[in-house]
């Protein structure tokens, strides 16, 4: 199996020692990645885009791999502003305050007049907006209660490109073919995981993130758009390392690290539903087409050899850590 110029079009790097461990991960075999902007402080000037991208390069060593930059998201952004960091950004992202981590200088209240100005504004410059969709309600409704949001806002901004990040519910599937300008990416682990294999059992750290996984009928409507590659729809892993004492503790942080598997996995679920043919759409040519990017050519060859996933990376422990999985990943060619 071969893919060409994957991409991760949602990922955490997190900064200073982390980014330099994990970088990596990512490097090695996907061509670039959207790099979340979700640090302490938040990644919210020109200034400060540029340096994160320079820390990001230095930290991949030479590994060609494209840091796809983005901007938290503020109300108090203006066209000037933005204008003026067209160039060193690719989207902005939207966090509504204090839904996940690290998202505590997000949006408040979410009233669409008060964004307006900005909206209008990424639109004319043509700056994708994308959002993180949970409301504050209860944790199993927050992205469905949130689909309504992405509707006003894809109906009030018919030019700006929306962006319904990780997306994991079956309402979020149905919103993409209502709206043109509404987009998604899909996890790894929403599509191989629900609820139950969270917290069914022995609660389980390392599958826990924001937005929760759910329920069966939900990752069958995810698997649905995914296997079939849907133009609308684009791999985002969302991987999201924390040490490991943060995920084995009293208030387990939410994010799973799935960066150096994410290809041998994908490879396996594409192959065990008979969709091998459409991965490379969802890996890699749905997203440059959504985005206008041209990603830096690079092969990966994945062969079926049996792979047993480490217990950690550098103090980060994987999804599925310890398990065998079917793919291996044989051969990287930088073209
Ligand atoms: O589980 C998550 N972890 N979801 C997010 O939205 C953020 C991420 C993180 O930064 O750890
Ligand atoms: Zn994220």
């Amino acid at each position: 199996m071969q893919l060409n110029a994957p991409l991760d079009m949602h990922l955490h790097l997190r900064d200073g020692e982390m980014l330099t461990r994990i970088a990596k991960y990512s490097a090695e075999t996907f061509s670039g990645a959207i790099i979340m902007p979700n640090l302490v402080p938040p990644v919210t000037t020109k200034e400060e885009v540029i340096a994160y991208r320079q820390r990001i390069i230095q930290a991949i060593g030479g590994k060609t791999f494209i840091p796809y930059m983005t901007l938290f998201f503020h109300p108090s952004f203006n066209k000037t502003f933005l204008n003026a960091l067209r160039h060193d950004i690719t989207a902005i992202k939207l966090y509504p305050a204090g839904i996940t981590t690290n998202s505590e200088e997000g949006v408040n209240g979410f009233d669409i007049e008060e964004l307006r100005p900005v909206l209008e504004a990424m639109s004319e410059l043509e700056i994708p907006l994308c959002v993180h969709g949970e409301t504050n309600g209860f944790v199993m409704d927050r992205e469905a209660e949130f689909v309504h949001i992405y509707e006003k806002l894809a109906t009030a901004f018919p030019k700006l490109k929306i962006i319904m990040e990780h997306i994991t519910t079956k309402e979020s599937v149905e919103a993409l073919d209502r709206f043109d300008n509404l987009y998604a990416t899909i996890t790894l682990h929403h599509l191989l995981i629900t609820l139950d294999d969270v917290a069914g059992g022995m609660l389980q750290p390392h599958l826990f993130c924001k937005p929760i996984a759910k329920r069966p009928e939900d990752r069958e409507a995810l698997l649905n758009v995914a296997l079939r590659a849907h133009p609308k729809v684009m791999f985002g892993s969302d991987s999201a390392p924390h040490p490991k004492h943060a995920k084995e503790s009293c208030g387990c942080a939410a994010g799973i690290f799935t960066a150096p598997i994410a290809l041998q996995l994908l490879t396996e679920l594409f192959e065990q539903h008979d969709s091998l043919h459409t991965l490379q759409a969802f890996i890699s040519d749905n997203a440059r087409h959504i985005y206008n990017i041209k990603a830096t050519p690079k092969k990966i060859i994945l062969e079926k050899k049996p792979f047993q996933i480490p217990p950690d990376y550098e103090g980060v422990v994987p999804m599925f850590a310890n398990k065998t999985i079917t793919y291996s990943i044989k051969r990287v060619i930088h073209l």
